[in-house]
């Protein structure tokens, strides 16, 4: 089987969030997708390793930020390469509360959804949501999973339900590739500059290691 072939298949990125008691919680997820009109459900598929699965599944409720092209890829750092059980990914991300659920204001729109179904694979839970309140913000390109991998040359960690291990063809190994041992993103260069911060997650040059 060749798996490359689901790659084929296309997402946008997305922020998913919810509360826990208090506190502003989420990930990225590029699996989110409509499944019915009316009444509008959509579906999420969350890793059971998330912090964010443990909290949607108490909380019932959650709400989901599309990216645009142009929103912040520090959003992404933040929310998709660190755990809510160890940081407060809203601290410098501005958002607004509606219906409770935080929302992340760099971004095309939202929608929130009520849990109305579950089904559990041996690693991701699929929430089944309906939608009861959402709104657009601009008329922006949303960012699609491939504007974020070739564009902004990010990676996807291993709790994405596409991850896939990387694979660097042949043709390209004479280009020096140094990657981010945070959220994977790769610079291309003979050497990282000294003055160099990673796009994706704020990290500067000594946090990149050469990739052969
Ligand atoms: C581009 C991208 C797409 C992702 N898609 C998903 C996804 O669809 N489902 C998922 O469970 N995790 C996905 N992740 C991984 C989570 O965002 C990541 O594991 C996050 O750190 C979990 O945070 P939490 O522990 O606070 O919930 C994705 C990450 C990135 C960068």
């Amino acid at each position: 089987m060749d798996k490359k072939v689901l790659r084929n298949l296309s997402y946008g990125v997305y922020v998913v969030t919810t509360k826990d008691n208090d506190k502003n919680v989420g990930c990225i997820a590029n699996s989110v997708m409509q499944i019915t009109s009316s009444p509008s459900i959509v579906a999420i598929s969350i890793n059971h390793d998330n912090y964010t699965n443990k909290c949607i599944k108490e909380k019932n409720t959650f709400a989901v930020s599309i990216l645009k092209e142009d929103s912040n890829p520090n959003i992404i750092g933040e929310f998709g390469f660190k755990s809510s059980k160890d940081v407060n990914k809203f601290e410098n991300i501005n958002y607004k509360l509606e219906d409770g659920m935080p929302i992340i204001n760099d971004s095309c729109g939202y929608f929130i959804c009520k849990v109305i179904n579950t089904i559990e694979t041996s690693t991701h839970t699929i929430f089944l949501g309906e939608i009861i309140n959402m709104d657009g913000f601009t008329n922006d390109n949303p960012m699609t999973y491939k504007y974020y991998h070739e564009k902004l040359k990010g990676t996807s960690p291993k709790n994405a339900p596409t991850y896939q291990e990387e694979i660097i063809k042949k043709e390209e190994k004479s280009i020096k590739k140094w990657k981010c041992k945070i959220c994977g993103y790769v610079y291309e260069g003979e050497k990282v500059p000294e003055d160099y911060i990673c796009p994706i997650c704020g990290q500067p040059h000594t946090e990149f290691y050469e990739v052969n």
